[in-house]
């Protein structure tokens, strides 16, 4: 069920921009498709709000200059050094995308936000 807040964002009743994103410290945020575009920007936010960030993509965007303008992003604010992790998965690849998976269970002990925008 969406939540009133929600609802009003989409009705535009309510503006809804990166201030409003409450501290994120201690949450974990697996993102995929995080290397350009509308995941970028979304993972900037969410870096620089404190959650530990693990990036999926191909590796075809250079995720250095992705990791790099997290950084910059959260720099530029005033913010401290973002916890940031690409991890190369072609989502295209069902076996990948098991692996891949796997290995993030049994790595990380938490899991709290898969944005999907
Ligand atoms: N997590 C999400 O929900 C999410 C994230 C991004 C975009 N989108 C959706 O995509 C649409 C267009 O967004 P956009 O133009 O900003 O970006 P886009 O071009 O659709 O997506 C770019 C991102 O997706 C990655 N990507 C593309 N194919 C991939 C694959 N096979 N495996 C893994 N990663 C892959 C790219 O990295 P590589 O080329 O290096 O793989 C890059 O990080 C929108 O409708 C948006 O809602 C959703």
């Amino acid at each position: 069920m969406i939540s009133a807040a929600v609802d009003a964002v989409l009705r535009r009743e309510k503006e809804f921009s990166a201030e409003n994103v409450p501290d994120l410290s201690g949450k974990t945020a697996l993102f995929t498709g995080a290397t350009s575009g509308v995941g970028l920007e979304v993972a900037k936010v969410l870096a620089f709000k404190r959650a530990r960030v693990l990036i999926l993509a191909r590796n075809e965007d250079n995720p250095d200059e992705a990791l790099e303008q997290i950084r910059a992003y959260s720099s530029e604010n005033g913010g401290h050094d973002p916890n940031v992790i690409f991890i190369p998965c072609d989502l295209s690849r069902l076996e990948e995308v098991k692996r891949v998976g796997d290995e993030v269970c049994e790595r990380e002990s938490r899991l709290d936000i898969v944005p999907c925008v």
